[in-house]
């Protein structure tokens, strides 16, 4: 291995580089699942149902092959709830052995496997009943949680309990929101003026907070008991306050992001999930600036996200809790973008490391292109994926951090282009 040169950072030891995926959004066929029913609803803002998704159900062995070829230590996954307990208390073995067949696969190709108990979807019986509205949904999740560890016990080191709680959280509250005025009323049909709220107005759902919070804790507890580093993963807006703006954009951010970082105080490492920013004036959220240029799904392109999401983590967690960076990534057609926005993304990163934030992995959004809740236009993939073939086809861009990843490197020096 050649050293690094002034432009590049050798990776702190054991420092974990790959890439995330989700059950729900490359498995396909999640049939139990309260997402699969949300996708045959109608009258939703789903375009489109998740299918076959990218068929990882079956071709998992070969996403992992190619991530491993491509020089990536670890590879995200998630294991899904609505397939290991189909109907309340009924364990399906068979899936329980997939999965524990998909830990023994990574680490047979020297892939770290970093495993998700929780990302996004519950079984539909548990969403049926009230989800996390009911009294015993912390432990009904806590039994899940035991159940899961005959499944990811032996191999795995780092276990997040529940991706993005507080994305969830939100999504409880628009769905309310939607079960009583229509979707309509949530944003389709804005831009004539005839959205009723603003999605970016509406507070996460604060029974739910609890019970996630609840549920961290107890699943926490029962994987720490086991031997396993437990800890969640936080969608991390990146918050700027306009000047003048500090309180009302502190007010805003609390219950959005702060109190699930507050959560994570005692854990073993902390995730974090950035990809663009959000401005906050003193009457609330801002728009993406005019003219800013924007992604796929319309976020403005904005990759110093990635560092700005760490530092405030830190400043929010603690210094004591390390630091996975769980997802990152853009959503675009044009890989050289992908690359020049990761590209970015990492250099700020590196320095932070350089300057001894604890960050001990980084892993891409996402190893494939998927469904992308509700549609599979937006292009996250660092590996293409054919809708009717499956085929799988890296593109430059998985070739590029994989080389980065192989030879243990970030780099220091943010890229010429623009992203
Ligand atoms: C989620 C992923 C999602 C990605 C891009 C995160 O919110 O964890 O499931 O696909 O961001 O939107």
């Amino acid at each position: 291995m050649t050293p690094p040169t002034g432009s590049e950072l050798a990776v702190p030891d054991g420092f974990l580089m790959g890439a995330a995926t989700s059950a729900h959004q490359v498995e396909g066929n999640n049939t139990a699942s309260d997402w699969w029913a949300l996708e045959h609803t109608p009258g939703t803002f789903v375009a489109e149902p998740s299918g076959d998704a990218a068929d990882s159900y079956h071709r998992w062995p070969e996403d992992m092959d190619l991530l491993s070829e491509l020089g990536f230590n670890a590879y995200r996954f998630s294991v899904e709830w609505a397939r290991i307990e189909p109907e309340p208390g009924r364990i399906s073995r068979a899936a329980l052995a997939h999965y524990r067949s998909m830990v023994r696969g990574a680490v047979e190709r020297g892939l770290t496997p970093l495993v998700t108990l929780h990302h996004f979807t519950s079984p539909r019986w548990f969403s049926d009943r009230g989800g996390w509205h009911h009294g015993d949904a912390p432990e009904a999740f806590a039994a899940y949680t035991r159940t899961a560890l005959e499944a990811v016990g032996e191999g795995v080191e780092q276990v997040a309990t529940i991706n993005e709680p507080n994305m969830l959280s939100l999504m409880y509250a628009l769905r309310r929101l939607a079960s009583e005025y229509g979707w309509q009323a949530l944003g389709a049909g804005r831009e004539s003026g005839a959205a009723a709220f603003d999605p970016a107005r509406v507070e996460p759902d604060a029974v739910v907070t609890a019970a996630l919070t609840e549920a961290h804790r107890r699943a926490g507890a029962l994987l720490r008991e086991a031997g396993l580093k437990a800890g969640w993963t936080i969608a991390n807006q990146v918050y700027q306050a306009e000047p003048g703006a500090e309180e009302a954009a502190a007010a805003y951010a609390h219950p959005r992001e702060d109190v699930f970082l507050e959560a994570a105080r005692d854990d073993d490492w902390v995730g974090v999930q950035a990809y663009t920013r959000h401005r906050v004036g003193p009457d609330g959220p801002l728009p993406v600036p005019e003219g800013a240029p924007t992604t796929l799904t319309g976020w403005e392109v904005y990759p110093d996200a990635l560092a700005e999401a760490v530092t405030h983590t830190v400043g929010t967690v603690g210094a004591h809790v390390p630091v996975i960076v769980t997802e990152n990534g853009i959503a675009t057609g044009d890989d050289t973008r992908r690359i020049a926005y990761t590209h970015r993304a990492l250099a700020s990163l590196a320095r932070l490391i350089e300057q001894g934030a604890d960050v001990r992995g980084y892993f891409h959004w996402s190893a494939l292109d998927n469904y992308e809740w509700g549609t599979f236009k937006p292009t996250f993939g660092l590996i293409g994926v054919d809708p009717v073939t499956f085929a799988r086809t890296p593109k430059p861009s998985a070739r590029w951090l994989g080389a980065l990843a192989r030879a243990g490197r970030l780099p220091l020096v943010p890229p010429a282009a623009a992203c």
